[in-house]
């Protein structure tokens, strides 16, 4: 792992799930076209492609092999996706633009953009629970790491961090409220990414433990880099509106701590990510530079 570079890492891991989700995917087909057809805008529209990269660099830290992961990691690109087009929303932030592009319900109309997002989440589950991941993986270790994901997407998670969203919208938080916001809606599939690919890495159960940790605080620091950028992105780079919080009045870091305050938090959040991370080797070089990555990035 001598002269890590992680754009070049970045970059061909981002190349490896694109195509593996293009190989996954359905076509439009029938009178149900149309939903499919949104499905793939949201996912071609781009994407950093972060939770399936992070998938793939957690089951290697471990000494697992990426090869019978690839449908995994692209389910956690449907769910992700499906909760940006779920998050676009007029009844939710209203925005126009994801990824660069006119948001989902924007092209094909909120109707279809709500039933893409549904699709995108069932389609994730089909994908893990394909007959085909039976013979590739281990059973039981594949009913943990549904589990796993499930309980991230839910109500204990994404779902549940985005009801207090939507509830904490013009008011007052606290420290711990804002917390609770950004670890569940954002943090716990960041989390659960890293878990599975420990998981599915068969990591030992001290290393799937330590790897949990590193991805709680790098799910929350996410957010909290989120919100900055939010206030101070560039339109361009981000591809999706800048001061869409605020309009929103939202509860970020920014707005109740101030930015400089909202970046110390992530450098923070950085380290003990960083910490957890101390009983790897080499190994964990590209999870330590993606830590660096998430609270450096511009988009
Ligand atoms: C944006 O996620 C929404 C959050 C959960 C913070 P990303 O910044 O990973 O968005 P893409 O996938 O690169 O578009
Ligand atoms: C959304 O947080 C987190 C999701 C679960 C989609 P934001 O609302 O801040 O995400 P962006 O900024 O629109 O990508
Ligand atoms: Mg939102
Ligand atoms: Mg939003
Ligand atoms: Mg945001």
């Amino acid at each position: 792992m001598e002269n890590f570079d992680l754009h070049d890492y970045l970059k061909a891991r981002k190349a490896m799930i694109d195509q593996a989700l293009e190989h996954v995917l359905p076509l439009p087909e029938g009178p149900s076209d149309k939903v499919v057809e949104a499905m793939r805008y949201s996912l071609a529209a781009g994407g950093k492609r972060v939770r399936p990269i992070l998938l793939m660099a957690a089951c290697e830290a471990v000494g697992g092999s990426t090869s019978s992961v690839m449908p995994a990691a692209c389910a956690l690109e449907c769910v992700h996706t499906y909760s940006l087009i779920h998050d676009d929303l007029p009844a939710m932030d209203n925005d126009d633009l994801r990824r660069g592009k006119p948001t989902c319900h924007k092209v094909f109309g909120e109707a279809v953009a709500i039933l893409a997002g549904d699709g995108l989440l069932t389609f994730a589950f089909e994908l893990l629970a394909h007959p085909d991941m039976k013979n590739a993986l281990d059973p039981s270790t594949l009913l943990d790491v549904v589990y796993v994901f499930a309980d991230a997407a839910g109500i204990n998670g994404m779902v549940g961090g985005q009801t207090a969203d939507i509830i904490f919208e013009g008011k007052t938080t606290d420290a711990q409220t804002l917390s609770f916001i950004h670890s569940k809606k954002t943090g716990a599939l960041i989390r659960a990414s890293v878990e599975m690919g420990a998981m599915l890495g068969n990591g030992r159960q001290e290393q799937v433990k330590n790897l949990k940790k590193y991805g709680t605080a790098l799910g929350l620091a996410f957010q909290v880099v989120d919100d900055i950028l939010d206030v101070v992105g560039d339109e361009q780079k981000i591809g999706k509106p800048v001061g869409s919080d605020e309009k929103n009045q939202k509860a970020t870091y920014p707005a109740l701590f101030g930015l400089e305050q909202a970046r110390k938090k992530a450098v923070q959040l950085k380290d003990e990510a960083l910490a957890a991370l101390a009983d790897f080797g080499p190994e964990a070089e590209p999870l330590r530079a993606i830590a660096a990555y998430v609270v450096e990035r511009d988009r």
